[in-house]
């Protein structure tokens, strides 16, 4: 941005300090970009708050888990009791520990409402297709992050889980068993895991999962936002080159944003303050008792937000055919922008296909995320195979009716009802 116009008073101390920096360096134009000037559709609802929240939640996790790494001892003998004296003795320990517990969960309670607003809007529809394939890579490395997280507490279930998880890569033709030592660094779960585990944990994922964040945010801002109506902003513009339904992102939504984080901060502290285990959900029973490579626990679940790919996996009877269809299962949402050919995005305009069909789908997913987490049983596992069937219908059969539903006219501008 030039310096004429930049409204920048330089004749103050932080205005002369200000055009001292934005000199040397891009301050004022990288401001505008993302935020002073960016035009943000004014009909954002309630569903445009959890990519804010997302950002909220990483960086609470990634605050508490620097003091969490201080006093934690990525050793197999010390592990369990040094997160024991994070509880007890170190001070705050325990609101720190509890933070990053229930952070876990909270970022996939928000990043799979993030994601559901998307299919609802069709947000991962074009120009946003490379929006929604970095979103994928975050869910990816957010998945990667909780497993190898889970097993740093070193309890039971954080042992049998690496253990279960780990020996799914044996199903592998011909590599099978050399990957699984490969990955592992011993012949069982040991403390070699562990110390990889806390190294992948700690510091490589979280730089690529804000490196991602980072294009993420970019890559929107170069096509701009969508919004409830699917309306392009950018196509119709007043005579200053402002999109007639924008508004600049900052104060407006700054300003809105503000008052939702405080509202999602005040759910997130009543489950961390009186419920942090959130009946077994967000911290399992037999993970306070320390790993234990002799004695199984009865029924090995991973946590809530995996179960629906776990219910999956247990529903196909050959294994390697499970880990193949458990990883599709995550791996298809990356064609949903070319899997939907309806020409309207947002489900407002789109006809009673495309909506009984998500409607199903939800009901799939759920059906599937409480089927993961109890004990299998035959009339289950039958359950759990009708629903991974109508859980990859969903996605397969998308191009036959999204072309055959019927569609509403999209209107010019958004539609917003006064208020
Ligand atoms: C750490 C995790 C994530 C963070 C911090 C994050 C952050 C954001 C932010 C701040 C926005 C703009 C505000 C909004 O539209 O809500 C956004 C938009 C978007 N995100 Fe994410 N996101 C994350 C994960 C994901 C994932 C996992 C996906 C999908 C796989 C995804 C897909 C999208 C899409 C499609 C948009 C554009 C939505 C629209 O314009 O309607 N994001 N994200």
């Amino acid at each position: 941005m030039s310096k004429e116009a930049s409204n920048i008073d330089r004749s103050t101390l932080l205005g002369g300090l200000l055009g001292w920096f934005d000199d040397r360096f891009p301050l004022i134009e990288t401001w505008d970009t993302h935020m002073g000037k960016y035009y943000a559709p004014k009909n954002f609802n309630f569903w445009y708050y959890f990519g804010v929240f997302s950002i909220v939640v990483l960086v609470i996790q990634i605050v508490t888990g620097i003091f969490l790494t201080m006093n934690y001892k990525p050793d197999g003998n010390l592990a369990f009791a040094s997160v024991e004296y994070i509880m007890r003795d170190v001070s705050f320990g325990w609101l720190i520990r509890y933070m990053h517990s229930t952070g876990a969960s909270f970022f996939f309670i928000v990043v799979y409402l993030h994601m559901f607003r998307a299919l609802l809007y069709g947000s991962y529809k074009k120009p946003r297709e490379l929006v929604w394939l970095v979103g994928m890579g975050i869910y990816l490395c957010l998945m990667a992050e909780a497993f190898f997280g889970y097993l740093l507490p070193w309890g039971q279930m954080s042992y049998w889980g690496a253990q279960v998880i780990i020996s799914l890569f044996g199903a592998v033709p011909v590599i099978g068993d050399d990957l699984t030592l490969w990955i592992r660094g011993d012949y069982v779960v040991s403390d070699a895991t562990l110390n990889r585990f806390f190294a992948l944990h700690v510091i490589a994922i979280p730089l690529v999962l804000v490196g991602l964040v980072f294009l993420h945010i970019v890559a929107l801002h170069a096509v701009g936002s969508n919004n409830p109506d699917g309306v392009e902003i950018k196509k119709l513009k007043d005579v200053d080159g402002k999109p007639l339904d924008g508004i600049p992102f900052h104060p407006y939504y700054t300003v809105k944003d503000f008052m939702g984080v405080i509202v999602f901060l005040m759910f997130f502290s009543v489950v961390m303050f009186y419920m942090p285990e959130m009946g077994g959900y967000f911290l399992e029973a037999p993970n306070f008792v320390p790993a234990d490579p002799l004695v199984t626990p009865a029924h090995i679940a991973p946590v809530w937000y995996f179960t629906p790919y776990y219910a999956i996996l247990r529903a196909v009877p050959d294994k390697l055919m499970g880990v193949i269809a458990m990883g599709a299962a995550v791996m298809i949402f990356c064609l949903l922008p070319w899997l939907d050919r309806s020409p309207v995005k947002s489900i407002r305009y789109k006809g009673p296909l495309f909506k009984i069909a998500l409607s199903i789908f939800v009901v799939s997913f759920i059906g599937l995320g409480i089927l993961g987490v109890l004990p299998p049983s035959p009339a289950l596992t039958l359950l759990a195979q009708i629903l991974a069937v109508i859980y990859f219908a969903f996605f397969l059969l998308m191009p036959v009716y999204t072309s055959l539903d019927s569609y509403k006219e999209v209107p010019e501008r958004v539609t917003m009802p006064a208020h």
